[in-house]
């Protein structure tokens, strides 16, 4: 039997396509290739945002729209790689939230988890579901999913924080709900600090039962934070690839504060060079102190505080530190870990 032309095979394939494409249906050994890779085949770039460039950006918005009419006056962290989507990494939305003395953000409830990394500025508040929290830099603050919250300032200085959501995980699974109440801030029925006094401080109330995988403490001062990085210093040897690291977890629960995303703080001693290391979560970094530089995939981006750069997933990276560096980041790892799908490899 004589070989059938190529040109005539490509051809009749061609046709046959055509044929089904009508009927929405399409073949799996043309696309076969680019759905199932042997690595991760992520849009996500390394990236870094420097402050110095981003603050008078953010002060020109401010000028430009207010709180109440932004509903959210936020710069977004668009990663490079995935332009015009609202998005830091392929599963995570992040930015830069403005809030100017005497200013409301109005509240609201979604589906969607939130988290606030303060950067910048003190005094403040995020009200979740009737309680009030006065924010400093350094602190990390949830807003859990389906929890009204809403922001105010009532200090003389412009307060910016980083704002994490699980947005295109919840779009993935096309669970998004949000609701107004009508009212620019929620009652406050509960006294500032109750929270904390019931669930941050390594004892739960006698009866409490949780009834949501979220953490019922929504503060984590960075005082505290900061006073266990600087132990942990002391105590002993920083880990070869990621120094001192802590991940903030549910009291109640043992596990993570957000069940969508992870939330990590860590301490780099002065003079540290990390060894490489990579894992399946792509992660976004806020620089809380200290300068000094991650090398990701061949390319060196210096870093100083308030700065925030991204590692894209399984790219081999290395972190630097010239002084004592403190570093926050988050990303979609108990996602994975649920799904038993995180990864990750040192040296
Ligand atoms: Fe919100």
């Amino acid at each position: 039997m004589s070989a059938v032309p190529q040109a005539s095979v490509a051809a009749e394939r061609k046709a046959f396509y055509d044929r089904i494409d009508k009927s929405n249906i399409a073949p799996l050994w043309e696309v076969l290739h680019s759905l199932i890779t042997p690595t991760p085949n992520t849009p996500c770039k390394p990236y870094l945002w420097e402050w110095r460039q981003v603050w008078p950006w953010i002060q020109e918005a401010g000028k430009l729209i207010t709180a109440k009419e932004a509903e959210r006056r936020v710069l977004v962290l668009e990663n490079p790689g995935l332009r015009g989507r609202s998005r830091v990494t392929h599963s995570l939305y992040a930015g830069l939230q403005l809030i100017l003395p005497g200013e409301v953000a109005p509240a609201h409830r979604h589906t969607q988890s939130a988290l606030r990394f303060i950067v910048h500025g003190k005094g403040a508040y995020t009200a979740v579901d009737g309680e009030r929290v006065t924010m400093s830099p350094g602190d990390f603050i949830i807003t859990p999913s389906w929890t009204w919250h809403d922001h105010g300032n009532p200090s003389a200085e412009p307060m910016v924080w980083l704002d994490g959501l699980d947005i295109a995980i919840v779009e993935l699974l096309d669970a998004q709900f949000l609701e107004r109440p009508g009212v620019e801030s929620q009652h406050t029925s509960r006294t500032e600090g109750e929270s904390f006094a019931r669930f941050g401080n390594t004892m739960l109330p006698v009866d409490f039962k949780p009834k949501t995988k979220t953490s019922p403490l929504f503060w984590y001062p960075y005082e505290r934070t900061r006073e266990a990085l600087a132990e942990l210093a002391k105590a002993g040897d920083p880990h070869a690839c990621y120094g001192h690291k802590l991940k903030f977890t549910n009291p109640a629960t043992g596990g993570w504060a957000i069940p969508t995303i992870g939330s990590f703080m860590q301490l780099l001693p002065k003079g540290f060079r990390g060894k490489t290391y990579r894992s399946t979560d792509s992660t976004c970094y806020s620089v809380v102190e200290g300068k000094g530089r991650v090398e990701v995939a061949g390319e060196s981006f210096p870093f100083g505080p308030k700065d925030h750069f991204v590692v894209p997933s399984w790219a081999p990276h290395a972190l630097e530190a010239d002084d004592e560096v403190v570093l926050f980041s988050f990303s979609d790892r108990p996602v994975q870990e649920a799904l038993d799908l995180f990864r990750e490899q040192a040296g």
